[in-house]
């Protein structure tokens, strides 16, 4: 691997993004009778199908180049060998181990990061089986029947969509509200007709320092001390933490800590005690379901072929749009109710992960990293964004995922989805000409000058990229594994961009400007701000 050779592969790269057919799909599917069977790639029942790509044989060949000369292998050695791929940090990113099998040796560092996890594991199932069976009990003696997750980001996103996806159809073991925001109402919204008395508080956060978890935290601490009084703490709050010292002040007694390592990242934390949460809300066969799905991709990633390697495909489709065609933007459509905050969750780990711009050696970034990442669940995305995305001038990607069977028992409900996941796709490849539209009209016997003035608004250009996501079903194992392949997706992108996919200094700048704007706002002291800044300081000045 040489500098020389890496950037001879991105050149590549680039120049075929700039030939005038890079755009074109269609002519591809003539091109080569077999492209479907071709850019269609299995994992058991899970397929991802690239065919409504502008990816050729040539860019293919390229991007393929790209992951070689990059020693994309030796990444996914060093990743799943515990090495220090964190590099700002000094950490390995092993969150893999809390999906692993039994038996399965994963290190981190020096540290047996599997025997760890699974130690964790076991002490989480028993807990759970404890406050489900009623062993466990609030301070008055009642069984809990709600549980309240404080955290945000990492500790939040995961957890929140996972424990949704989970319970909409199956019913919820616990009821389990998530106060993220801080924010006085989002409190009130959240703590709305709960008994204190039945409810379990679970402070989700890895530095246990983030001020809007412990602010909420607090409020949370005095709804409890209020209600039940100050004896009371102990048995209603559980922390998830590496930070033991910050729990133990907080008051959290230390048999209610479960605990982790910083060789898991927030945004990958959901297999870990922050996904807590998800066992108790859904209990614990689905949770262990969901980690048994996340393993199989990590399997997988680990051990395919990089030709056959779906998180591997997946990634380097991305890097075509990005650096081949220029995308800037990147769309993602769950064909599933359940899902639909699984694009907020994927904005947290592809934006957080991969929008840097500095190399993992700290000199700028040669090209664009990581896209605008947004979506919605469809059909409702089709109802409000997808005319940008059929007809307006950017050209985004987009990421189709649909289960074959439903899981609610509204089958009928479930082919209207998919026939709509099929038809959008369809519709972005194939596009409709002018003419085709104008002849539409015309056959419904419209005013031939009404038609001819209709006919541009009513064509669409087609040729527009498209990845189509399906498995047999998006149960707890389904999701889990399609969580691990963005995730390992992500880290196949951050390498081949050469950024830290593990850190996240580009959040801490705003924390440190509003703890110093806090102090302003509650009237201590002034500090030199431009003009602009000032000046909303003094609006909101003891407002
Ligand atoms: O916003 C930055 C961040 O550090 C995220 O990476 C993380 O998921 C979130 O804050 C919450 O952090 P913690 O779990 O330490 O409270």
């Amino acid at each position: 691997m040489t500098v020389s050779s890496i950037e001879a592969a991105w050149d590549r790269i680039a120049a075929l993004g700039a030939r005038a057919d890079a755009r074109q799909i269609n002519t591809l599917f003539y091109d080569d009778p077999n492209r479907v069977e071709r850019m269609r790639v299995s994992l058991d029942d899970l397929t991802i199908d690239l065919s409504k790509t502008s990816i050729s044989p040539d860019v293919r060949e390229a991007l393929f180049d790209l992951a070689r000369v990059s020693d994309l292998d030796g990444f996914r050695r060093r990743l799943f060998a515990g090495g220090e791929v964190n590099n700002t940090e000094a950490r390995a990113a092993m969150h893999m181990a809390h999906r692993a099998a039994p038996g399965e040796v994963l290190m981190a560092g020096d540290e047996d990061a599997t025997a760890f996890a699974w130690e964790r594991r076991e002490r989480m199932r028993l807990f759970v089986r404890d406050v489900h069976g009623g062993t466990l009990r609030g301070a008055t003696g009642l069984p809990f029947t709600t549980v309240l997750s404080i955290g945000i980001g990492g500790s939040d996103l995961g957890p929140s969509m996972v424990t949704e996806a989970l319970t909409m159809a199956e019913g919820e073991r616990l009821e389990a509200r998530f106060l993220s925001n801080v924010d006085g109402t989002a409190f009130v919204r959240e703590t709305r007709g709960l008994d204190p008395a039945r409810t379990l508080i679970l402070v989700a956060s890895k530095s246990f320092t983030t001020a809007e978890t412990a602010a909420n935290a607090h409020v949370a601490r005095k709804w409890i001390v209020d209600a039940l009084g100050e004896d009371a703490v102990g048995a209603h709050f559980v922390a998830l933490s590496t930070n033991l010292h910050a729990t133990n002040e907080f008051g959290i007694l230390r048999e209610r800590v479960f605990g982790f390592r910083n060789w898991v990242g927030g945004r990958f934390s959901l297999w870990s005690p922050v996904g807590l949460v998800i066992a108790l809300a859904a209990g614990w066969d689905q949770f262990d379901r969901l980690l048994a799905g996340a393993h199989a991709m990590d399997r997988h990633f680990a051990e395919a072929d990089l030709e056959q390697n779906l998180p591997v495909l997946m990634a380097l489709a991305g890097i075509w749009h990005v650096n081949g065609l220029g995308s800037t933007a990147h769309c993602v459509l769950p064909y599933d109710d359940r899902l639909r905050r699984f694009p907020a969750f994927l904005q947290q780990l592809e934006m957080e992960s991969n929008g840097k711009g500095v190399t993992r050696e700290g000199a700028p970034v040669k090209r664009m990293t990581c896209p605008v990442i947004f979506g919605e669940p469809g059909t409702n995305a089709q109802h409000s964004f997808m005319q940008m995305i059929h007809q307006g001038p950017a050209v985004i990607p987009v990421d189709f995922i649909l289960a074959h069977f439903a899981m609610s028992h509204r089958a009928d409900a479930h082919r209207m989805l998919s026939a709509n996941a099929i038809a959008q796709a369809e519709a972005l490849l194939c596009g409709k000409t002018a003419v085709q539209a104008e002849m539409e009209m015309l056959q419904t016997g419209m005013d031939p000058v009404q038609a001819a003035f209709l006919a541009p608004h009513r064509a669409f250009p087609g040729d527009r990229p498209s990845i189509f996501i399906s498995m047999e079903h998006l149960d707890a194992y389904g999701i889990g594994r399609l969580i691990a392949l963005y995730e390992h997706k992500v880290a196949v992108q951050g390498h081949l961009w050469d950024v830290n996919s593990f850190d996240q200094w580009g959040v801490e700048f705003g924390k440190a400007l509003a703890t110093g704007i806090l102090a302003e706002l509650s009237g201590d002291r002034v500090y030199d701000h431009d003009p602009s800044t000032s000046a909303l300081i003094a609006t909101l000045h003891d407002v």
